[in-house]
């Protein structure tokens, strides 16, 4: 048996380019990988099975473990199949990219359990395929992406920092929330010099799609004003929401039902995976 951590991601900064004739966007975002983990466990079987500790996660086709076991199975023609228990921690809906990561960690092990048929660019490519953060969450998990957000470049590791996650009980579709982006929203700004900004040590934290987000989800504007009254020196969504990451000392609202979460940047080594 093979037990894998699958981590969460946050967007530092997030620019949307422009929207592509095939109705996906162009971005430039610089992720990272947290430390709140779902953990995977995969086992050579007779036949496929997925369980998973989340009763309101479906099981079926469309979970993107499934596709993910799929597409390995198809693109290296093994006729191998798995037993996989998927221990959830990572909310849904919160732009922290859980169902991404969880395809990832999938690729990842199913090619350490099967004696490694496929190389890690391969993981890559099938990875982009599968949505567009997969590939992401095979890079070290400090990159600079761009394209769907399926074109990585390695950053190497950020200085750490801690942050506060905080989920409301509502979540958000990430369709919903690119189809309130209008082109004249966007601010011009540079990604490339953001990116340069943030290695240099003075990192300006921005995300295109909190607007759209507030519009399709009015009450996260009220939540992040509270936030940042509430002493947190940054508050930023994570991706298209609805969860923020807070930077500096704050208090977190007691009112609302809120998930808060106290989380570093982990990366893991060229050669193995994260732990
Ligand atoms: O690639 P993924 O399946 O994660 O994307 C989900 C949806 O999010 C897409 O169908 C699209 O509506 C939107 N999206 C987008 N531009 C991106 C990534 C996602 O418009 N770069």
């Amino acid at each position: 048996m093979l037990s894998c951590l699958s981590p969460a991601k946050v967007n530092l900064f997030l620019r949307i380019i422009r929207r592509r004739p095939d109705g996906y966007h162009e971005l430039a975002s610089l992720f990272q990988t947290i430390d709140l983990c779902d953990t995977i466990h995969f086992e050579i079987a007779e036949r496929d099975s997925l369980q998973c500790t989340d009763p309101s996660l479906p099981t079926d086709q469309t979970n993107l473990v499934n596709k993910a076991v799929a597409l390995f199975r198809q693109n290296t023609g093994l006729n191998t199949y798995f037993d996989i228990r998927l221990d959830k921690k990572i909310p849904q809906q919160a732009g922290l990219g859980g169902g991404s990561s969880n395809a990832a960690t999938t690729l990842w092990a199913l090619n350490e359990l099967t004696g490694r048929p496929a190389s890690l660019q391969q993981l890559v490519d099938w990875g982009g395929a599968l949505g567009s953060d997969v590939a992401f969450f095979l890079s070290e998990g400090s990159a600079y992406c761009t394209g769907r957000g399926e074109v990585i470049r390695s950053v190497g590791p950020l200085p750490p920092k801690k942050l506060i996650i905080v989920k409301p009980s509502q979540g958000l579709s990430t369709p919903q929330v690119y189809g309130q982006v209008k082109a004249e929203m966007l601010e011009q700004r540079d990604p490339e010099q953001a990116l340069r900004n943030f290695m240099d040590g003075r990192p300006l934290y921005f995300n295109d799609l909190e607007e759209p987000a507030f519009k399709v989800m009015p009450e996260l504007a009220d939540l992040k004003r509270q936030l940042l009254n509430g002493g947190f020196e940054t508050v930023l969504m994570s991706g298209s929401g609805s969860s923020f990451f807070c930077i500096g000392n704050g208090k977190v609202p007691s009112t609302m039902s809120l998930q808060c979460y106290s989380v570093s940047f982990i990366n893991r080594t060229p050669s193995g995976w994260y732990s």
